[in-house]
């Protein structure tokens, strides 16, 4: 029995370039000032009572207007949609809470909307108050709240008012860590007692090992709808073919070809694609030629767990004879960090001489270390000379950009091997 039937949904958006615009179309004082765009485009799914959907897309597809007008806070312009039941929502821009108000005033205003009175809006705030651990600032205004207070206190909100529906909108990213994982447990339990949940995330994790279904919206359309991996691994290939095509326009992709594995003429694996290119520098000696992440099946990834070993491998090509070439890459952090460094040399693996023409193809074999998960990038490069000294022939920046999971909760950057042994003395 379907509590969501979503059929030939559609939303149009007007635009106007400038506010009055709009104003001086309604006056009659301009004809058609808008432009219109179509964020969603004849949508049609049902969902039953219990699933768990993550909804998936690049920026802009349209999940978020998705879980608006399900939420009932926006309409659509053409097609229907019925949902059943309570609806709780935690959707991008703060849930209809007033700034002016307080914390503990916006969580009975927010019950009002949901049907309960005052008495049993109190009678949760305790739980809802444990839940948010936002302290005193629950007796303060909301507009003093950073952005993840506030969405702890709309989460726990959300969850605390015996919802059937919960759709939540890329919420658990602003969180901390603890945060996240208070949420998850929550979802679980949430899910597991037969609720239904709509989960807007770029998260693709989370969609694979929360989520029953995910939908796939692609430019207001709906690409896929099917079994959660078989979702993700539809959007991580959108998602490689943007790549490729960013890189192509700053002038990489070389021959365009997405192939990772290329056995050549000797039978020695080849990348000849680099993703991104932000900055490119060196004497043109040798160029990288591609450089990718492959798992233990030696497939390409973007995605990789602490713990996980993986393979940077980096081909480059010489323009002329290089004496002591070197190969190796940095890895940085999403600010920009370096986190890591390895070559040829120092891992003692020197390269014989390279000849003009020829292409040499490096492995780095890597036990990815359980680090903060969050996105970290690969900058390969290809020198000459030893360790201590050398001339750089092509460095690029965030050729390659991969996410970094972890199914524990890491405190600061990494967790270490750590064995504890306890003493006692005294009585
Ligand atoms: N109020 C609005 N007026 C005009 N266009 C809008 C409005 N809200 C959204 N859009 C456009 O509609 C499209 C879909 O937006 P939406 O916010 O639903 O995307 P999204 O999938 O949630 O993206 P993200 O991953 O960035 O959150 C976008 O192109 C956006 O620019
Ligand atoms: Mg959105």
């Amino acid at each position: 029995m379907p509590v969501i039937a979503v059929q030939n949904l559609s939303k149009k958006y007007q635009i106007y370039r400038q506010p009055w615009d709009k104003l001086r179309e309604i006056t009659g004082l301009g004809k058609m000032l808008h432009t219109e765009f179509w964020a969603l485009r004849e949508l049609s799914f049902t969902v039953d009572a219990g699933q768990t959907v993550g909804i998936i897309g690049q920026n802009g597809s349209g999940k978020s207007t998705l879980l608006q007008i399900l939420a009932g806070i926006m309409r659509q312009t053409r097609g229907d949609c019925h949902v059943s039941g309570k609806v709780s929502a935690l959707l991008e821009l703060g849930s209809g809470f007033n700034p002016e108000f307080t914390g503990r005033e916006n969580v009975i205003m927010n019950g009002a909307i949901l049907g309960f009175d005052s008495r049993q809006m109190n009678e949760r705030l305790d739980a809802i108050a444990r839940f948010a651990e936002i302290g005193d600032f629950l007796d303060h205004p909301v507009k003093t709240y950073s952005s993840g207070m506030f969405m702890r206190l709309a989460f726990a909100v959300a969850v605390n008012v015996d919802p059937d529906i919960l759709l939540v909108d890329e919420a658990l990213a602003v969180g901390d860590l603890v945060f996240q994982h208070r949420c998850m447990h929550r979802m679980n339990m949430l899910r597991d007692s037969g609720k239904t949940i709509l989960l807007v995330t770029h998260d693709l994790a989370a969609v694979t090992k929360f989520c029953s279904r995910a939908l796939l919206l692609d430019h207001g359309q709906l690409l896929e709808d099917s079994a959660p991996d078989v979702v993700v691994q539809k959007y991580r290939a959108l998602m490689f073919e943007r790549e490729r095509r960013y890189g192509q326009l700053e002038g990489a992709g070389r021959d365009g070809d997405l192939a990772v594995l290329d056995a050549g003429g000797s039978g020695v694996p080849v990348v000849r694609s680099i993703p991104n290119i932000d900055h490119r520098f060196g004497n043109g000696q040798a160029a990288v030629l591609g450089v990718e992440l492959l798992d233990e099946s030696e497939q390409a990834t973007r995605e990789v767990f602490g713990g996980q070993r993986v393979v940077i491998r980096i081909s480059v090509e010489f323009a002329r004879d290089v004496d002591r070439p070197i190969v190796g890459y940095t890895m940085r952090d999403r600010l920009g960090v370096d986190v890591s460094a390895c070559n040829t040399s120092y891992a003692g693996r020197v390269l014989p001489p390279a000849r003009k023409g020829q292409i040499y193809t490096s492995d780095f074999r890597v036990l990815m270390p359980r680090m903060a998960a969050g996105s970290y990038s690969i900058s390969p490069a290809v020198a000459c000379g030893d360790v201590l000294r050398h001339d750089m022939c092509d460095w690029i920046d965030n050729a390659l950009v991969f996410a970094l999971r972890s199914d524990d909760l890491i405190y600061g950057m990494l967790k270490m091997d750590v064995s504890v042994v306890n003493y006692a003395a005294g009585p």
